[in-house]
C-alpha cells in the first residue's frame, strides 16, 4: 500500500537506514552483542520521514518503536540478516545511512543445545568475520546514490574516519566523538563531526540525538544540492 509522503526537502526520495546492534548467536539462549541503543539510527529515520522521504529502517534488536507511517521497519537479528535486508532495499534507495553497530565477528558455529557449565573445561568460542555491510553496498553503489557511514573511534579519529570513508566508498562519514562525556552508546546526546569524500569537515557541538539527526540530514541535503547543480 503506497504511502503518500508529506511535503519536505526529501519528498520523493527513498532512504535506507540501519540501526541498533546485531546479535550473533552462540547457542539458543546466548549471543555476542554490543551496547548500541539504536537511538541515533531511529532519530535519523524519523528526521528523513518528517521531511518527506520514504524510509526503510533495518533494525537490530532494540527497545524502540517507530512513530512515522513513512517508515517501513524491517527487524533483523544478525549481521548476515541485516546484510540481506539491506541488499533488498539498496538498489531502490537514493540515500543509505549506516548507523548500525554491526558485530565484527560471529561464532563460527551455533550450538543447537544450550552449552552446559562444565567441571574443568572452559568452552572456546571460535569466531568468523561478519560481512561488512557498508563496504558491500559501497561496492554496488551506482552513480547518484549517496552512501553515508558512521565511525566510532577512540584514537586518531579523523584519520581513521577518513580511512573508513575511502575503504567503504562512502560519500560522507559521521564521526562519533567519544572524547566528550555524554556522547555515544546509551546516552541521549551525541557529539559528531561530519566529513565528506570531497574533503569537507564540520564539527558540531554536544546535543540531543534528535538535533544531531537534523544536522546529519541537513548535511546530506547539502550533498544532494551539490550533485544536482
Ligand atoms: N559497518 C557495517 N558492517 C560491518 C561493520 C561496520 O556496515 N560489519 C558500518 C557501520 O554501520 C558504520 C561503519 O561501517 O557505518 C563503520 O563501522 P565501525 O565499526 O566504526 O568500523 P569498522 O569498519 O568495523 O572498523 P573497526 O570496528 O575496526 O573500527
Ligand atoms: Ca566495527
Amino acid at each position: 500500500e503506497a504511502y503518500f509522503a508529506a511535503e519536505g526537502d526529501f519528498k520523493g526520495k527513498k532512504v535506507l537506514v540501519t540501526a541498533g546492534p546485531t546479535y550473533e548467536r552462540i547457542d539458543p539462549v546466548r549471543f555476542i552483542g554490543n551496547f548500541s541503543s539504536g537511538k541515533m539510527g531511529y532519530a535519523i529515520a524519523e528526521e528523513f520521514a518528517s521531511r518527506g522521504a520514504e524510509v526503510t529502517l533495518v533494525s537490530g534488536p532494540v527497545s524502540l518503536s517507530v512513530k512515522s507511517p513513512a517508515i517501513r521497519l524491517v527487524k533483523v537479528e544478525s549481521a548476515r540478516q541485516m546484510l540481506q535486508a539491506c541488499e533488498e532495499a539498496f538498489p531502490q534507495s537514493d540515500i543509505s545511512v549506516m548507523c548500525a553497530a554491526v558485530a565484527d565477528y560471529a561464532p563460527a558455529d551455533v550450538a543447537d543445545r544450550k552449552i552446559k557449565r562444565e567441571r574443568d573445561e572452559v568452552p572456546v568460542i571460535n569466531l568468523v568475520k561478519n560481512p561488512d555491510i557498508a563496504k558491500t553496498l559501497g561496492s554496488e553503489k551506482r552513480y547518484g546514490q549517496i552512501l553515508v557511514g558512521f565511525a566510532l573511534e577512540t584514537d586518531h579519529e579523523f584519520e581513521n574516519a577518513v580511512g573508513k570513508m575511502q575503504a567503504k566508498n562512502l560519500d560522507m562519514i559521521v564521526l562519533n566523538s567519544l572524547r566528550d562525556s555524554g556522547a555515544g552508546f546509551g546516552t541521549d546526546t551525541n557529539k559528531v563531526t561530519v566529513m565528506t569524500a570531497n574533503g569537507g569537515r564540520t564539527e558540531f557541538g554536544l546535543k540531543s540525538k534528535q538535533a544531531v539527526a537534523a544536522d546529519v540530514v541537513d548535511s546530506i541535503a547539502g550533498l544532494l544540492q551539490k550533485q544536482t547543480v
